[in-house]
C-alpha cells in the first residue's frame, strides 16, 4: 500500500484523451483530496516540438504518487524511442500485472518489464539485424518473486518457450525455484500452448509470469476472455513508483468519435486506488461499471449504442448514488 497524494494524469493520443478524462472524473469524484496534474507526453506532442517527452516532463512524473496513463500511438520513424518504454525503464517499474477476471475465472498475468525483448539492445546492418533477449537473475528473480507473492495458496503457471531458447530455460528454472523457495504450487507451460489454453480452459490458471514480449501477446489474447481491449487495465508497479494504463493502446482507427469503451480506463484507476489502499473505493468503481452493464448501457465494442462520454456519467451517476 502506498500514501498517495498526487496523480500525474497522462492522456497520451488516440483514444488516451477520450477514455482519460472519464477515469480522471472518477478519482476527482473518490478523492477530491487528490492533487491530479496533467503531463503532457506522446505523439502529438512530438509532432508538435519534435520531442515526445521533455525531462521536464519525466521530472513531474517522477514526482507523482502515482501516475494514470492513457495511451501513445508510436511515430513509424526510425531510431524513435518509445516513451513508455522510457516510462517504464527509468522509473524502475519491473512488474506489469495484468488482472483478467470474468465469470468463474480469475487470472493474473504478471509480464516482466524492462528486459527480455525489450532490452533496446539492437543493432541494424544492411544485411543483419539482431534484438538481444536480455534476461538477467536479478530481473527474473525479482519477477518470479513477486508472481510467488501475489500468487500465495493459489497456482503460479510459468509461460515460456524453453524448448527453444536457453534464455527460457534460464527464465523457468529461476521461476520453479523461487515457487518451491516461496511454498507456491507451481507449473510451467510453452507459451503457445499456453496462449490457447488460457482460452479453452480459463479457469484453471490464477496467475501467469512470463518474460516481456510473451506477456504483450498474452495479455491482448486474453482479452478476448472479457470481450476484447477495451476492458483489460494493467498496473506496472516498482519499488519505489507505481503507473496504471489500460492494456490497450491509443486506437487511431476509432479515435476522436466517442466510439471508445472506457472500462479499461476506468478498471485502471480502480487498480490505483487499490494500490493508494482504498479498497472500498476500487470495488465501488467495479461495482459500478457491472451495474451499468446490467442496466444494457454499453460501448459499441460490447454491442451497445453509448458513447464513451456518456457512460461514464452512468458511472459517475451510480458511484454518486452509491454515496461516493
Ligand atoms: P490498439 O490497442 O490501439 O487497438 C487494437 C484494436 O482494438 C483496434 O481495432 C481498436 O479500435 C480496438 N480498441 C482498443 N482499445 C479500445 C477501446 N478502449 N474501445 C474499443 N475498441 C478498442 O492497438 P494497435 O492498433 O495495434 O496500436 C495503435 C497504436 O497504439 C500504435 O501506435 C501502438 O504502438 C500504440 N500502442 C500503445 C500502447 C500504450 O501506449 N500503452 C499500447 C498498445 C499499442
Ligand atoms: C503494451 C503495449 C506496449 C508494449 C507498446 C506500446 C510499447 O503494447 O503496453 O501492451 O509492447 O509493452
Ligand atoms: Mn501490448
Amino acid at each position: 500500500m502506498a500514501n498517495v497524494r498526487s496523480v500525474a494524469i497522462v492522456c497520451g493520443d488516440g483514444i488516451g484523451k477520450e477514455v482519460i478524462p472519464v477515469a480522471r472524473d472518477v478519482l476527482c469524484l473518490l478523492h477530491p483530496e487528490y492533487e491530479l496534474f496533467p503531463v503532457e507526453v506522446g505523439y502529438e506532442r512530438w509532432e508538435r516540438t519534435g520531442e515526445a517527452m521533455g525531462d521536464d516532463d519525466f521530472a513531474l512524473l517522477k514526482s507523482a504518487d502515482a501516475i494514470l496513463f492513457g495511451a501513445i500511438t508510436t511515430p513509424s520513424v526510425p531510431d524513435y524511442r518509445s516513451v513508455l518504454l522510457r516510462i517504464r525503464k527509468d522509473l524502475d517499474l519491473f512488474a506489469n500485472v495484468r488482472p483478467v477476471k470474468g465469470d468463474g475465472f480469475d487470472i493474473t498475468i504478471v509480464r516482466e518489464n524492462i528486459e527480455g525483448l525489450y532490452s533496446g539492445i539492437e543493432e541494424v546492418g544492411v544485411d543483419r539485424a539482431t534484438t538481444l533477449r536480455l534476461l538477467t537473475r536479478h530481473e527474473c528473480e525479482r519477477i518470479a518473486r513477486f508472481a510467488c507473492n501475489l500468487a500465495g495458496n493459489r497456482t503460479l503457471t510459468i509461460g515460456h518457450k524453453a524448448n527453444v531458447m536457453k534464455s527460457d530455460v534460464f527464465f523457468r528454472d529461476i521461476c520453479l525455484h523461487e515457487a518451491s523457495v516461496a511454498g507456491v504450487n507451481c507449473n510451467d507451460r510453452l507459451i503457445d500452448a499456453l496462449c490457447l489454453d488460457v482460452l479453452l480452459h480459463p479457469a484453471s490458471y490464477h496467475v501467469i509470469v512470463t518474460t516481456n514480449m510473451f506477456g504483450d501477446i498474452l495479455s491482448d489474447v486474453a482479452a478476448y476472455l472479457v470481450g476484447g481491449l477495451g476492458m483489460l487495465p494493467s498496473a506496472n508497479i516498482g519499488e519505489h513508483h507505481a503507473f496504471f494504463e489500460p492494456v490497450h493502446g491509443s486506437a487511431p482507427d476509432i479515435a476522436g468519435r466517442n466510439v471508445a469503451n472506457p472500462v479499461a480506463a476506468l478498471r485502471s484507476a480502480a487498480l490505483l486506488l487499490r494500490h493508494a489502499g482504498d479498497i472500498p473505493g476500487s470495488d465501488a468503481i467495479e461495482c459500478a461499471i457491472q451495474t451499468v452493464f446490467s442496466r444494457g448501457i454499453k460501448t459499441r465494442d460490447l454491442g451497445g449504442s453509448v458513447g464513451t462520454k456518456e457512460f461514464g456519467d452512468a458511472i459517475l451517476y451510480e458511484l454518486g448514488l452509491a454515496g461516493a
